[in-house]
């Protein structure tokens, strides 16, 4: 079976969409491979552009800051990914077609990873991954902030789909609201006693 490593590889030789001719680096995720805990976001925006890593510009300061201070976890132990792994030019919103093409290896990486519990940013990644586990998808106002059980590879999952950090960024309502969905994760990881790393 592949590796998240071999995935990633394969990700940097990808050609499914168009958008690998506008990108400078493919962003193909990043993070703690043995974590039980994944995050996923929409696309890469410019500063992951340039450095062919997921949320290290504005919306990831934010990110990781409530992942530092909200759940006491250094971000080096969770994994951090994205639904489309290429900047979709502008920053525009990737098309259906695109997501079509991208999401084969954000499948690929699920499988792989098979984390406890998945965090979605925004609505596209909350409504791909409820519809791959056939969730029905509302709106991710109407959605986010609640734990969503699964059985999957054996084992109950959780899925908790939460605000895209972006969108915070100018609405102080919405910031509280992304904050008090990660005090739910905390909650939730507080239970799990038995720790954020799988030792294989
Ligand atoms: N927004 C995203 O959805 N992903 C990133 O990696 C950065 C910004």
């Amino acid at each position: 079976m592949d590796s998240i490593n071999d995935i990633n590889k394969e990700i940097l030789k990808c050609n499914r969409c168009s958008l690998c001719n506008y990108k400078t680096n493919y962003v193909p995720g990043d993070g703690n491979i043995n974590s039980k805990i994944l995050f996923i976001g929409e696309a890469p925006g410019r500063d992951e552009d340039i450095q062919g890593k997921p949320f290290v510009g504005k919306a990831g300061k934010i990110l990781t800051e409530n992942i530092n201070h909200i759940l006491n976890i250094d971000r080096k132990d969770v994994y951090i990914t994205n639904l489309i792994k290429c900047r979709p030019p502008n920053n525009r919103k990737p098309t259906d077609e695109e997501i079509k093409a991208c999401s084969i290896w954000l499948e690929k990486q699920i499988n792989i990873l098979k984390p406890d519990i998945i965090i979605t940013l925004g609505s596209y990644s909350t409504s791909w991954i409820f519809n791959y586990f056939n969730i029905k998808f509302n709106s991710i106002m109407k959605d986010r902030g609640k734990v969503y059980k699964i059985n999957y590879w054996n084992k109950e999952i959780k899925i908790i789909p939460t605000l895209h950090p972006a969108s915070t960024i100018y609405n102080k309502e919405w910031r509280a609201i992304f904050d008090k969905d990660f005090y739910l994760i905390k909650d939730l990881i507080n239970k799990n006693n038995t720790g954020i790393l799988r030792y294989i």
